[in-house]
C-alpha cells in the first residue's frame, strides 16, 4: 500500500483492538496530517472519554501495541493524548520507488460501478455558452477520473434537440434554403441562425402560424418534417464537435443521447404516474405534487409532466431518462453535471422517480452543480455589446494570448512548434481555470490570471512538467530510464516524495466527492514541492552518482504524476514551454 495515511490507519486500528479489546477493533483511528510529525492519530481522546480513563494512558496502551517499526522512525505521545507518527525515510523512498514501476501511478482500482455521466448537454441551434463550457470541462474531467479509478462511465450528452422552437427553426431553414449560407451558420454561429428565426417568428403572424403547424407535424412524426429536424440536429452536432475538438474533450457522437431519444417513452411515463396515483390533473395539466416542495405563500410547486395542450416537457423527459439509465444502462450511480439553478428540478424528478419505483434506493443520483461564470466586472460574462459570448471566440482568444506568452519566452522555437504549444497552453489554461475552483461557486473569467505562469494555474503546472523534461534532455537520459534507486537524505527530497505518495489518495477523493478542484489543489502543492526541491537539490550538478540517480528518479516520478494528473483533468502537458 502506497498511501501512508491508509497504511498507518490500518496499523493503529489493529493496535486499538489489541490494547482495548475486540469491540474497538474497527474504531476509526482518526489519522490526520500533523504540524509536529507527518501524521497524528487522534482516536485516543474520544475513546478515553468513553472508557472514563486518562487520554494519555489510553494513548500509551495503544502505542505499546503498535507495530510500525518498518514504517515509522518515531512514535510519540503529545499534548492531551495525540499519537504523533513520523515515517521512516527508507519507507518513503521504497514507496516512491514502487510508483516508478506502476503504470497506474498509484491510482487505486476501486470496486467498479456503472456510472451514466450526464454532461455538456448544449442545445441545438443555439450557441454553447460559457455555462456549457464549464459543464463540459468539469464533466470530462470527472469521466476521465472515474474511469481511471476503474469505473464504467457511460457518457450521456443530453443535448436539447426537441421542443417547440423547432417549428420556427425548420421554417426558417426552408425559407433560407438547406444549402444556403444562412444554413451554414448552424455550423459556425448557431445563435445568429436562431435569432433570425426568432425575429421572423415575432414579426410575422403568418410565419408564426406556419411554425406552430410545423411543431404539430414534428410531433406527429411527419417524414419530411423529421428529415428537416434531423438536418438541424446534424448541423448542430458538427458545431458541437468543433468545440469539443478544440477543447480536447472525450465526447463523441456515440455519447449523444439527447432529449428526443426519450420521446417514445413519455406517454408511458405519464400513464404510469397517473395509474399509481402519483400524478394528478390540475388546471388541465398532469402534475406531481411532492411533500415539502412549496413556493411563495406555501403554494405547492407542481412538477408538470404533461401540459394542458397535451405536450410533454423537460421534466417528463428527465423522468424517462432516469428510468432508462437504471433499467437499460444498469446504473449504480447517476451523475449530472448541470447548472446549479436546475437543483430543484432534479430533486423533484428524482423524488418522483423514487416514488414510481424507477429509481431504487441503492442507485445514487448526484447533481454536480455548476456555478456561473462571471466577467471581470463581476457580472455574467458577456461581450461589450451585451450579447452572450461565443465559446469559439473565447477559445481563439485564449490561444492567441498564449501564443504571445510562448513567443516572448521561446523565440528559439520554429513557428509550428510554438503554435502547437500555444494551443495546449491556451486551452489548458481555460480548462484548468474552470476546474481549479470548486464547481458550485461562481468564478471570474480572467485571461490574465488563468494564463499566469505562477499561482494555481494550468500553465504553472505545464511549466513544471516542461522544466523536468528539459532537465532530462540536458542530462541526456529518458525519464523512463530513471529507475533509481531512490534514497532520501535532504528534507526537500523527503517533502517531494511524500507529496508524490498523495496522488492516489487525491484521485480517490475526486472519485468520491466529484470535486476536480481537489486534484488541482494536490497538483499545485506537488509542483510547489518540486520547485522547492529543485532550489535546494541540484540534479544534474549532484556530485555523487547515487544521489544523481535518486534525484532523477524523484523527478521522473514527479513528471509522471504531473502528466497523469493533468491528463485526468483533460489538460495536456507540452514537451517544452
Ligand atoms: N440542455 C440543458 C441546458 O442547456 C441541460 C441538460 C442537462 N441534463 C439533463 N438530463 N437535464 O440547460
Amino acid at each position: 500500500m502506497a498511501d501512508p495515511q491508509e497504511t498507518l490507519a490500518a496499523r493503529v486500528q489493529s493496535a486499538l483492538g489489541a490494547a482495548l479489546g475486540a469491540e474497538f477493533a474497527d474504531t476509526d483511528p482518526v489519522i490526520r496530517p500533523s504540524q509536529f510529525a507527518d501524521y497524528q492519530a487522534n482516536a485516543a481522546l474520544a475513546l478515553a472519554k468513553r472508557l472514563g480513563r486518562a487520554p494519555r494512558d489510553v494513548a500509551a496502551d495503544v502505542v505499546a501495541q503498535l507495530d510500525v517499526d518498518d514504517l515509522c522512525r518515531e512514535v510519540e505521545i503529545s499534548g492531551p493524548g495525540f499519537i504523533n507518527l513520523t515515517l521512516r525515510d527508507d519507507w518513503i523512498a521504497a514507496r516512491t520507488q514502487d510508483l516508478l514501476g506502476d503504470p497506474r501511478a498509484g491510482v487505486p482500482r476501486q470496486h467498479p460501478q456503472t456510472i451514466p455521466l450526464d454532461y455538456s448537454a448544449p442545445n441545438v441551434a443555439k450557441e454553447m455558452h460559457v455555462g456549457h463550457l464549464r459543464t463540459t470541462v468539469v464533466g470530462d474531467a470527472l469521466a476521465r477520473t472515474l474511469e481511471a479509478l476503474g469505473h464504467d462511465v457511460v457518457r450521456q450528452n443530453h443535448i436539447g434537440d426537441w421542443g417547440t422552437p423547432f417549428g420556427m427553426l425548420i421554417e426558417h431553414l426552408l425559407e433560407a434554403g438547406e444549402d444556403s449560407a444562412e444554413a451554414g451558420l448552424l455550423q459556425t454561429d448557431p445563435n445568429a441562425f436562431y435569432q433570425a428565426a426568432r425575429t421572423k417568428f415575432d414579426d410575422s403572424a403568418e410565419f408564426a402560424a406556419r411554425a406552430r403547424k410545423r411543431v404539430v407535424e414534428l410531433q406527429a412524426g411527419d417524414a419530411e418534417t423529421l428529415r428537416l429536424w434531423r438536418e438541424l440536429v446534424d448541423f448542430s452536432t458538427v458545431y458541437f464537435n468543433k468545440v469539443y475538438g478544440r477543447l480536447d474533450v472525450t465526447l463523441t457522437d456515440s455519447d449523444l443521447a439527447g432529449e428526443s431519444t426519450y420521446n417514445p417513452m413519455l406517454p408511458a411515463v405519464c400513464e404510469e404516474l397517473e395509474r399509481k396515483g402519483i400524478a394528478e390533473i390540475s388546471e388541465g395539466a398532469l402534475c406531481v405534487f411532492l411533500d415539502g416542495f412549496t413556493g411563495r405563500e406555501d403554494k405547492p410547486i407542481p412538477l408538470i409532466v404533461r401540459k394542458s395542450d397535451g405536450g410533454y416537457g423537460y421534466a417528463t423527459t428527465d423522468l424517462a431518462t432516469v428510468r432508462y439509465r437504471v433499467e437499460q444502462l444498469a446504473a449504480d450511480r447517476i451523475v449530472y453535471v448541470v447548472g446549479a439553478p436546475q437543483a430543484l428540478h432534479f430533486k423533484m424528478v428524482w423524488e418522483t422517480a423514487r416514488k414510481a419505483g424507477w429509481l431504487p434506493d441503492d442507485v445514487e443520483t448526484v447533481h454536480v452543480q455548476i456555478g456561473n461564470v462571471l466577467g471581470t466586472d463581476g457580472k455574467i460574462l458577456r461581450t461589450r455589446s451585451g450579447r452572450s459570448i461565443r465559446l469559439m471566440e473565447l477559445l481563439d482568444e485564449a490561444v492567441e494570448r498564449a501564443a504571445k506568452v510562448v513567443g516572448d519566452n521561446r523565440p528559439d522555437l520554429d513557428d509550428s512548434t510554438r503554435a502547437a504549444i500555444a494551443r495546449e497552453v491556451g486551452i489548458g489554461a481555460v480548462k484548468y481555470a474552470d476546474l481549479s475552483v470548486s464547481h458550485d461557486t461562481e468564478y471570474v473569467f480572467d485571461f490574465d490570471r488563468m494564463l499566469a505562469l505562477n499561482g494555481n494555474t494550468g500553465p504553472y503546472l505545464q511549466y513544471a512538467a516542461a522544466r523536468i523534461r528539459s532537465i532530462f534532455r540536458k542530462g541526456g537520459i529518458a525519464p523512463e530510464d530513471a529507475t533509481g534507486p531512490v534514497a532520501i537524505t535532504e528534507p526537500a527530497e523527503r517533502d517531494l516524495a511524500l507529496a508524490l505518495l498523495g496522488f492516489g489518495p487525491a484521485v480517490a477523493t475526486v472519485g468520491a466527492t466529484l470535486e476536480p478542484h481537489r486534484l488541482c489543489g494536490y497538483l499545485f502543492d506537488l509542483a510547489q514541492a518540486f520547485t522547492a526541491f529543485f532550489e535546494h537539490c541540484p540534479v544534474l550538478q549532484a556530485d555523487d552518482p547515487a544521489v544523481r540517480e535518486s534525484r532523477f528518479a524523484l523527478i521522473a516520478a514527479t513528471l509522471q504524476t504531473l502528466v497523469t494528473g493533468l491528463g485526468l483533468l483533460g489538460v495536456r502537458a507540452p514537451e517544452q514551454m
